[in-house]
């Protein structure tokens, strides 16, 4: 989970480097340095604690110049976050720099190994063991660097997308990637490299993904080249990618959470333009349609995502089974890895992941694939591992998402999961033309009904201030609000670290009504029709107790209105919507609950935006 940049061209690195660190902070931010070969051939390398922003201030009187660098910031994974574990790391002789996204697995044997040999090390990280086994493979076989880092690679095991660069060799990066996210930008005459095409976009609109086990050779002077650890030529494909700028920065907001929750009209909007007619509600999924014999012969679905994802997953599950009567699995793929798992050629497994980084998810389409079963894709970032990793998929086209609480990717998760349950339904022929025709509208309305929502903003900033003293929230919901509800109590917790737990609203008589008291509010997710009288009878329990209640409602209820402490309205929708509805009141809820306590809100202490590391 950290993030790396690279550039070598005509223009001044320095610049060009700390920019990029800046569009990448959110991929881990507890360090941050770089490295720079100047005009007179001198290699210097700058590193500290802290943001980028630190980094920026250490270099005000220092010699950042030269047209080569490499720079990263920082997640840690081995070795405290202080100035000596921050990279680049440098080798024994000084010579060489690397910067590191990943995990070097089998580090303590080859550290072991070159201390053997007479190095020593200033860190605790495994990225300082990788840079200095390429000098000992290169001073021993007296070989390239490019030669030195494939076949030091071939003894490492574990993730890694490394940058590294030579005091006497100034005109060329060597870069390589296994399981972490490396994309190459191809300029005029210049080259710039990063984990994430979003934060070089400014240079260029054509990119080069570079894929696991290969090793990358950017020289200013020549062609781009890419090989295997075997020396053999890869292909190079180059991707046109077109982002916006404007999608980058905050908008005028105040952080990238609050802009991503109100952007979420339009990116519903971007999400099903083009997928279903306005005209007929017809839903048009071409990762169905290519593959819907597929879907008709699927014997069984499983999910597999983290976080959030899983959240949007459990309401995928609940939608399948409902529209297509597929059995549907939904697991966390951190454990669905390591299990054993029985999967059947016949399973389709969706992975779900907005990064498309996500290493547990990864690893368990691969496991998925070595199976033979068929591996569908959700994905938001184009181009990502993930979504190269599978047969097909479709992307949720919400745009870049900064902030590290995920909020416009959840939406349109489940968004996409709702059409491609009309989808798969329509193929296997399990849903009503009435019920489709229900759903397709009821999508078709979201970008406006989030709107009026979101108009609610003023009334949820005032209610959640009220709640700003508590140190425990339960939420509760039930049927498709059920998920919702563990979205809703995540969100809390990830930003304003206040304790949360979501629960299906029946499982409070099974243990957790004895938490209730004055002092721990309770969000319930009152909008369920069938379930509406025993989500009462919920309420006036936890009433009962002393229990303070936030009840999301359909709008004009005025029943809960009379029991519940503070209400707060959403539109009219199909019940199998509500979640994407009721979640947006949650969002800003724990966005102004975090900002009242003075939380980073786009940076969350202790977390990332992509965990690219198990
Ligand atoms: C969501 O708010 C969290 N930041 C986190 O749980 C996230 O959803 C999870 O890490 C999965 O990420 P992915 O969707 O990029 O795979």
């Amino acid at each position: 989970m950290c993030g790396i940049v690279g550039y070598i061209g005509g223009q001044e690195a320095a610049p060009i480097l700390l920019k990029g660190l800046h569009r990448l902070e959110y991929r881990g931010y507890d360090s941050a340095g770089l490295a720079l070969v100047n005009q007179s051939g001198d290699l210097n390398v700058y590193k500290c604690k802290g943001k980028v922003s630190d980094l920026e201030d250490y270099l005000m009187d220092k010699d950042a110049t030269g047209t080569i660098g490499i720079a990263h910031t920082r997640w840690a994974t081995h070795g405290i976050p202080d100035n000596v574990n921050a990279h680049p790391h440098f080798s024994r002789s000084g010579k060489i720099a690397l910067i590191h996204n990943g995990i070097i697995e089998n580090y303590r044997v080859i550290k072991d190994a070159l201390i053997a040999n007479g190095y020593t090390f200033r860190s605790n990280t495994d990225s300082e063991v990788l840079v200095n086994l390429i000098e000992y493979v290169r001073d021993t076989h007296g070989c390239s660097l490019e030669e030195a880092v494939r076949v030091a690679l071939k003894q490492v095991v574990g993730a890694y997308a490394i940058a590294i660069l030579e005091k006497d060799n100034p005109d060329e990066i060597i870069a390589a990637r296994q399981s972490s996210p490396m994309v190459i930008g191809i300029g005029n005459g210049e080259y710039f490299l990063s984990s994430d095409a979003a934060s070089i976009i400014d240079y260029t609109n054509d990119f080069v993904y570079v894929k696991d086990g290969e090793v990358a050779i950017i020289n200013r002077h020549k062609p781009l080249s890419i090989v295997n650890l075997d020396n053999q030529p890869a292909s190079i494909d180059i991707t046109k990618l077109e982002l916006s700028i404007s999608e980058l920065e905050k908008g005028g907001y105040d952080h990238f959470m609050l802009k991503e929750i109100n952007e979420q009209p339009r990116t519903i909007f971007d999400c099903i333009r083009g997928r279903i007619s306005p005209e007929t509600g017809e839903v048009k999924l071409s990762g169905v349609t290519d593959n819907r014999e597929k879907f008709i012969n699927a014997r069984r679905i499983i999910f597999v995502a983290c976080g959030t994802s899983w959240h949007a997953s459990l309401i995928g599950e609940h939608l399948i089974e409902d529209i297509c009567r597929i059995p549907v699995e939904v697991e966390y793929a951190s454990e669905f890895r390591y299990r054993n798992p029985i999967i059947r050629p016949d399973d389709i497994v969706i992975a779900v992941s907005q990064s498309g980084e996500t290493a547990d998810t990864l690893a368990a389409i691969r496991l998925a694939k070595e199976a033979g079963a068929f591996v569908y894709g959700i994905c938001n970032v184009v181009g990502s591992s993930i979504a190269r990793g599978t047969d097909s998929g479709t992307y949720i086209h919400v745009g870049p998402e900064i902030g590290v609480a995920s909020t416009k990717a959840f939406t349109g998760q489940v968004t996409v999961m709702a059409m491609l349950a009309l989808a798969i339904g329509k193929e296997r022929g399990t849903v009503s033309d009435e019920y489709y025709r229900e759903v397709s509208e009821g999508i078709l309305s979201l970008p406006d009904k989030i709107a009026e929502v979101l108009r609610e903003d003023e009334h949820i900033a005032g209610l959640s201030k009220v709640f700003t003293y508590a140190r425990n929230f339960i939420y509760l919901g039930r049927g498709y609000n059920y998920p919702a509800a563990l979205e809703g109590a995540l969100k809390l917790k990830e930003i304003s670290y206040i304790h949360a737990e979501g629960y299906p609203a029946a499982e409070m008589k099974h243990g957790p009504i004895a938490l209730i008291d004055a002092e721990m509010p309770t969000v319930v997710i009152a909008t369920g029709q069938d379930t509406y009288e025993k989500t009462i009878s919920n309420i006036e329990e936890i009433k009962a107790r002393g229990g303070r209640i936030i009840a999301l409602v359909r709008k004009g209820d005025t029943r809960i209105l009379g029991i519940a402490d503070k209400v707060i309205e959403i539109p009219e929708i199909t019940e199998c919507l509500t979640p994407i509805l009721s979640s947006i009141p949650l969002q800003l809820m724990a966005y102004h609950i975090a900002v009242c306590k003075g939380r980073n809100v786009d940076q969350p202490r202790n977390l990332a935006k992509s965990v690219t590391v198990e």
